[in-house]
């Protein structure tokens, strides 16, 4: 009986406020689809973007927000009286009346009551807003458009497997609240669309740290060196197939029972270097330091260093080599237009058997283009025409210009993005060094470092790799290797 009379005063108290009635509204509207989508959501796992965007982030706060205003209405604007509240003498009266001092009990045994439940709600809430939010779903495909292009180049990478989390946010508290703050302003940003395009690299703020990288690889026990075979196709009209075929120096961080050498020595304990860089995306390196273990220290300087970075103003940074200086497209891998057809040749995807399509596919696939589906109609329509005009007699001419028209357009829309202004070559890799040799090693690995006693950062092209074939059609090496 008692707890009837609570409950009445309550919804009496509700309904004296409009505060409160929207409140109560709001509440009454949002809990069942609240709960049967979260219950749904333990349940299935529901992996659509926006169902949990629609619970965890529209349903969710909405009912926290309604539950928020029935109590404020209740409690603090139920008309004039209860301004009284806080007075003294009015408190006075409320504790030594027994009549209202009754009522005070109530209401107070209400609160407990309602705050335990909306406790246990509230911590299932945020249990799951939590997973929602650090999930590959929310991260890659909420904001539909914007991170599409990183979210398929993550799929094709190595690492499709490894949630977004695992790399962009570090271990700890901080990591989280700052992951969350960049997240809130990144939707307000998609919501007034005034995002970059394309989506700057977080080169200062949630690129992953090394120690993030070390959960899963360890480069101590990396060893020895590794066969990398390339197979490319010349411009010719067979479409001639060659090989590069490298021997990586991959080397070690070293550890007890080998010592650091080859391309990991960057990151032994043992070895600490450490650059400045005068832009923003640190390309231009001009000073390198490197400080060995028994403390001794060399300064590689380029030429023109010291007014480079006296000129640099606040750009000019110092910062400690790791893993991203070199790693820094571990998943969102965007290949270059060549790499990117050759392997679909390869792979046999585009025929091999069409002639000079390795010339033609380059040229449509390297034509600008205001968006996908216009890429995808031009090249569509360019090969066709070309092949009609070229080859009329070719056999089976359709048949081959139709799969290789698939082939292209996939390859184009793997690694272009026009929308978010994201072309062949934006986002640079800086493992290796491109064709010009001028990106990746070759910041710091161009011979034009100089220390105070002459030596430089080797740009040998044998300092990293041992070349055994370039673009030869049946490299001897591997003849031996295959046993041929
Ligand atoms: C293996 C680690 C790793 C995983 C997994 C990963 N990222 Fe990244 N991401 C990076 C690194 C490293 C950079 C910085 C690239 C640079 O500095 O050039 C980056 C950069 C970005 C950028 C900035 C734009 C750009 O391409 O430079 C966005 C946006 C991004 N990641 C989103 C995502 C999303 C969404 C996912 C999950 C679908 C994800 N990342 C998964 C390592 C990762
Ligand atoms: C959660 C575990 C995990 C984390 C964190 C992680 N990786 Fe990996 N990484 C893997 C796995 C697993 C593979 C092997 C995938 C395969 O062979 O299919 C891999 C492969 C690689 C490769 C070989 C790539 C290739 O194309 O063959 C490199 C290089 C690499 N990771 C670098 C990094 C860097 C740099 C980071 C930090 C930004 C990082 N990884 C973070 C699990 C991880
Ligand atoms: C100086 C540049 C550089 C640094 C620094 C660097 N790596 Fe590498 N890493 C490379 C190169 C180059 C390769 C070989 C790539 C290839 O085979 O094409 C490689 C290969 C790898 C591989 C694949 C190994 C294999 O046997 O295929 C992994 C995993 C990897 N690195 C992880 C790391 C991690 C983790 C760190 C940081 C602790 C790191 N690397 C630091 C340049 C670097
Ligand atoms: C920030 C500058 C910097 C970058 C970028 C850089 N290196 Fe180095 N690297 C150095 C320095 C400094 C040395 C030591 C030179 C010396 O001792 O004469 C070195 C030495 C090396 C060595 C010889 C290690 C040994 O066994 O003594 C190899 C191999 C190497 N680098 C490979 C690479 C590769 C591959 C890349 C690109 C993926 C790369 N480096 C990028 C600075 C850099
Ligand atoms: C500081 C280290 C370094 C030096 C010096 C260096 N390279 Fe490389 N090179 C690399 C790395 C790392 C890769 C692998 C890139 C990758 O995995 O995609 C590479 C890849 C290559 C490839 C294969 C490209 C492909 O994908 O088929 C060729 C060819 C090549 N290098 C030629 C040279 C030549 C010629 C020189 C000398 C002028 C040279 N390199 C000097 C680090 C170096």
């Amino acid at each position: 009986m008692g707890q009837f009379e609570i409950l009445k005063d309550f919804v009496f108290g509700i309904s004296r406020s409009r505060v409160s009635l929207i409140g109560a509204m709001i509440v009454t509207v949002t809990t069942p689809f609240l709960f049967g989508y979260m219950l749904a959501d333990t349940v299935w796992h529901i992996k659509n973007p926006y169902f949990g965007g629609a619970i965890y982030l529209a349903l969710g706060p909405a009912f926290l927000g309604g539950l928020a205003m029935i109590f404020v209405g209740a409690f603090f604007f139920r008309g004039q009286r209860e301004v009284h509240l806080f007075t003294l003498q009015y408190l006075r009266k409320y504790f030594t009346e027994p009549d209202m001092f009754g009522r005070l009990r109530k209401n107070v045994f209400l609160i407990v009551l309602l705050t335990s439940v909306n406790f246990v709600v509230f911590s299932m809430f945020l249990y799951r807003a939590y997973h929602y939010m650090e999930s590959t779903t929310f991260c890659g495909q909420f904001c539909h458009t914007v991170m599409n292009p990183e979210l398929t180049a993550y799929q094709n990478s190595a690492h499709s497997r490894v949630a977004c989390v695992e790399c962009h946010i570090g271990a700890g508290a901080d990591w989280f609240v700052k992951s969350k703050i960049s997240g809130a302003r990144q939707l307000l940003a998609v919501a007034a669309s005034t995002y970059p395009r394309p989506i700057e690299t977080p080169v200062h703020g949630l690129r992953p740290a090394r120690e993030t990288c070390e959960q899963c690889h360890r480069p101590e026990l990396f060893h020895g060196d590794k066969l990398s075979v390339d197979r490319r196709f010349l411009d010719d009209e067979q479409n001639t197939e060659v090989y590069d075929v490298l021997l990586m120096k991959v080397g070690s961080a070293g550890d007890r029972v080998q010592s650091s050498h080859g391309i990991h020595w960057h990151v032994a304990p043992q070895n600490k270097i450490s650059y400045r860089a005068t832009d923003h995306s640190r390309m231009v390196i001009p000073e390198v330091r490197l400080t060995r273990e028994d403390g001794s220290e060399v300064v590689f300087k380029t030429d023109d260093a010291d007014k480079q970075l006296a000129t640099g103003g606040t750009l000019v940074e110092d910062r400690e080599m790791d893993c991203i200086d070199c790693h820094n497209r571990p998943s969102h891998v965007y290949l270059p237009a060549e790499e990117a057809l050759d392997n679909k040749i390869a792979e046999g995807v585009i025929p091999v058997a069409l002639p000079f399509i390795k010339q033609q596919a380059l040229e449509v696939v390297n034509a600008e283009y205001t968006s996908r589906e216009e890429a995808k109609a031009e090249i569509a329509d360019r090969l066709s025409n070309w092949y009609a005009k070229n080859y009329p007699q070719l056999p089976d001419r359709e048949q081959l210009v139709v799969k290789a028209i698939a082939g292209v357009q996939t390859a184009y829309t793997e690694n272009v993005f026009p929308e978010m202004n994201i072309g062949w070559g934006t986002y640079v890799n800086h493992v290796g060094h491109g064709p010009d040799f001028e990106v990746g090693c070759f910041r710091c690995h161009d011979d034009m470092h100089v220390s105070s006693d002459g030596q430089t950062i080797s740009a040998d092209c044998n300092t990293c790799h041992t070349l055994l074939a370039l673009e030869e059609e049946s490299p001897e090496i591997l003849q031996t290797l295959r046993d041929e």
